[in-house]
This record gives C-alpha cells, structure tokens and sequence, in this order.
C-alpha cells in the first residue's frame, strides 16, 4: 500500500534546529521510501490568521522555508512543495467542514486554547484563527493523506480531523480517509531551546537556524545555558539540564566520547568552554554542508519558486479531485 503523507509548516520564520530534530529529519527518511507519497506545505493561510496587518511577514518567509526544504536534502524530484492560499479548493473544503464542527468543540481544542492565551487575543480572537484546526482538517483531507507527521502539539489537530471525516463519512458517503498523527520518538520529540528553555522557539529568540552563519551558530553555543554553579573548571559541574550536553545526545556521533566528556564534568575539572568547542565543532558537521547547499539554492531564487509553482499546480489537480467528489456526495455538484 502506498502511503500519502502530507506535512506543513507556518512561514512565519527560518526553521530552527527544533524543526530539524522534531520533524524536517524524518520527513528526509520518508521521501527516501518508493512507498511513500510526501506533500509538504507552505502553510501561509494558516500563517496569516494571525498576522493579518502583517502579510509581509507571511509571504517574505515562503521563500526561506522553502531554501531551508531544499538545504536539508528534501528532494523536489520526490516531494510535492505547495503553497496553500494558490489552491483556493483547501478554503472551500473549509466552509463545507465547518458546518460539521461546533463552536464549542474549537475552543475545546488545547492548541488553540493555549495559543488564544500566549498571543493575548482577549475577546478579539480573529474568526480565522479560531477556525484553523478546519483549514487543517482540509489540507489534510484534500490530499487524502493517510499520515501526518507532525510535533506533539498537533495531537489535537490530527484529532480534529480525524472527527471531521467521521462526521463526514457518516453524514454523506464515505469520501474522506481518516488520517494517523506521526510524532516524534520521545527523545527527539522537543529541542529546548539555548537557554535552556523548555522549546527552541522564534518569539523566545533561543533558537539556532539552518540559516545560521558559522560564526553565528559559535556564539550561539558560547552563550549556551550550562550549570550555574560550575563557576572554577575544578569544580563538579552538573549534566543533566545543561544544554550543551543535552545538544551532544542529539547531535554528536561519537556517544564512547560524549560519555567521557560527561563523567569528566561530573567529577570536575573540564571547563564549559572546551565542552561548547567541541559542540561547535559536531553541529557544523551537521550545518555546514546544509549551508553551503542554502547558498546554492539563494542564488536562484526564481528557481525555487518554480519549484513552488510546479508542485502547488500538480497538488490543485488533486484537491480539486476530493472537493468534487466531496461536492457529489453532499449532492451539490449540481452542475456534474
Ligand atoms: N499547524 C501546523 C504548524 O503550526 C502547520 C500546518 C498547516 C500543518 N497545515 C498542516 C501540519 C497540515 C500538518 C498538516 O506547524
């Protein structure tokens, strides 16, 4: 059986080294399997729901994420890349699901809860906002994606969803396939962030970006949070909770070394700066090649777009498919 699997992302920013742990690795495991159907999706609709006096925001970041795509090694030849708001069928699956959702049921929804507190919507919660979860549910739906893989705070989305096409199915004709959530292994599952913070996220300014200059991603490690009471190199330093190590678990190779490199710091003796060297050196064996290809792939800017346009156009033939057939089971494809 062939798998369709469709993901996405807000290009409300670059992606970080969370995406790349949390999400963008596998998605280069799943292209590499002929089994395996991937669409990826520039997610900017949902971006502008809460961003909509800032649209600039949203558009000047379609690029960057699609240089980010493409700098990993996510392969056009094997990956459909679209962007959402150029396939105007997602938004009219949308008022069709939206009659099967209750109000009650969205502000249910813990993602949004939590996002309605973080942004300070207050009473003034845009619509689109609010109803996002059913764009998701169209994305999802339009392409008949059987997988979904996506960070843990999805969970609710995919849920969402999967009651959606229930519904669907149920009310209409069995049209809609319900989606599987893939999420991260638990160890991958969340970078925390430089200082320490629980997520590596933009609006906390703790991340380090693909995009990254080599200098920049030195500096970064220099100003990493470790043990606060490792103050002399003589004395015991703690591992657990310094993300220096932490970033050596999920980035270095060499487990035999990192090993020692702890038992060392425990007993005292090694300096935060020899550690933070040295994970400078195993995340630009990660970064470098990722940047030079970015660079690459900057040069030719209008290429990558065509990369965009192509696929977002192969991606229309297909939700225009589903929203017909999702029209004729609601019978209201009056004129087919
Ligand atoms: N909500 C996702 C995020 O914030 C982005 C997204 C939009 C998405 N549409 C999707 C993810 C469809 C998976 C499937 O990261």
């Amino acid at each position: 059986m062939k798998n369709i699997i469709l993901t996405g992302d807000r290009p409300t920013g670059q992606l970080h080294l969370g995406h790349y742990v949390g999400s963008l690795k596998n998605r280069l495991m799943m292209q590499d399997d002929p089994n395996n159907k991937l669409y990826i999706m520039v997610a900017d609709m949902q971006a502008l729901t809460d961003n909509a006096k800032n649209p600039e925001k949203v558009s000047s970041n379609i690029l960057q994420v699609a240089l980010d795509y493409l700098a990993i090694g996510l392969d056009p030849e094997k990956i459909t890349f679209l962007i959402q708001s150029q396939i105007p069928e997602l938004a009219e699956l949308t008022m069709y699901y939206m009659n099967l959702v209750s109000v009650g049921r969205l502000r249910r929804n813990p993602t949004v809860k939590a996002e309605i507190e973080q942004k300070k919507f207050g009473e003034s919660i845009p619509t689109g906002f609010f109803v996002y979860p059913i764009s998701q549910a169209s994305d999802i739906t339009a392409f008949k994606a059987n997988l979904v893989p996506v960070g843990e705070d999805q969970k609710p989305m995919l849920e969402q969803t999967q009651e959606i096409v229930h519904s669907f199915n149920h009310t209409y004709s069995e049209v809609l396939v319900e989606p599987k959530g893939v999420f991260p292994a638990k160890n991958m599952g969340r970078l925390p962030g430089i200082d320490g913070n629980g997520k590596m996220s933009k609006s906390l300014g703790n991340g380090i970006y693909l995009a990254d200059s080599a200098e920049t991603v030195a500096k970064k490690v220099m100003s990493m949070y470790t043990d606060p009471n490792h103050i002399h190199v003589e004395d015991p330093g703690q591992v657990e909770g310094n993300m220096v190590f932490t970033y050596l678990d999920v980035f270095g190779t060499d487990k035999e070394k990192i090993e020692e490199l702890k038992e060392h710091y425990r007993r005292g003796g090694l300096g935060d700066v020899k550690i933070k060297r040295y994970l400078i050196e195993v995340l630009e064996a990660e970064l470098g090649p990722i940047r030079t290809r970015r660079e690459e792939f900057a040069k030719d800017p209008a290429e990558v777009m065509n990369i965009l346009q192509k696929g977002s156009q192969e991606a229309q033939k297909v939700a225009a498919n589903t929203l017909l057939e999702v029209k004729k089971a609601m019978g209201i494809a009056y004129f087919s």
